[in-house]
């Protein structure tokens, strides 16, 4: 990789976290949601763009995005190209799905699908969809619908017997409008550190 510690990640050689024909490989006909106006995975709005995460995001306000979801600390651009690089060799473990204002070059939605390999259910994986994030100014424009509906499609897309998630109350209703129930029974235990 071509790296200019002057330029910083300008100079450098580009690379994404998954392959961003999964966007129109996705069946988006099959999502149960309205949208109005319509938009999709490939024609998000006018002047946006959605695609894999890319290495150059850290330049482009991603980590900024994520401090409006939650504490997210200093996080140099190191650390950023070795997560990044680290998720990167999980092979189809993690899609992180962004949607860009090209006006201004700013990520302003993200949205996290992880796939964990299991033995169970003959060898299958379960999704969990995490940090989904609309940047305030263009919340109520159906990006994070579309953020979720797809990554609920591309989780039975690549092979997924169940996709979950965990979200506070306040976020509980937005959630099961995609089909996302608590289940009776099943508890969501944590023990955090
Ligand atoms: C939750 C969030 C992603 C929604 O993004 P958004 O782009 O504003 O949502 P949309 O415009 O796509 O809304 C889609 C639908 O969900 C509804 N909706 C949006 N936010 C909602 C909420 N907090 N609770 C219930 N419904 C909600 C909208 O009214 C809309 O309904 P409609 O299709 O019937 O018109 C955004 O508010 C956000 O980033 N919040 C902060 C981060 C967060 O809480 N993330 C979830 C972490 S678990």
């Amino acid at each position: 990789m071509n790296f200019n510690a002057t330029n910083g990640m300008e100079d450098m050689e580009d690379v994404s976290l998954f392959d961003d024909k999964l966007l129109k490989e996705v069946d988006f006909t099959q999502c149960s949601s309205t949208y109005n106006p319509p938009i999709s995975p490939t024609d998000p709005g006018e002047d946006l763009l959605m695609r894999s995460l890319r290495l150059s995001d850290y330049d482009k306000g991603f980590m900024v995005l994520l401090k409006q979801l939650t504490v997210v600390g200093d996080v140099s651009r190191e650390q950023f190209e070795a997560r990044f690089n680290s998720m990167l060799s999980c092979k189809n473990g993690y899609y992180i799905v962004v949607i860009e204002d090209k006006t201004c070059n700013l990520v302003i939605g993200a949205a996290t699908l992880a796939v964990e390999q299991k033995f169970i259910h003959e060898c299958s994986s379960r999704g969990r969809v995490e940090d989904v994030v609309v940047d305030k100014k263009y919340r109520g424009r159906q990006l994070g619908k579309l953020l979720l509906d797809y990554l609920t499609l591309l989780s039975r897309h690549v092979g997924c017997y169940k996709v979950s998630l965990e979200c506070k109350d306040p976020v509980v209703n937005f959630y099961s409008n995609f089909g996302f129930v608590k289940e009776e029974g099943q508890n969501y235990m944590c023990r955090r550190f």
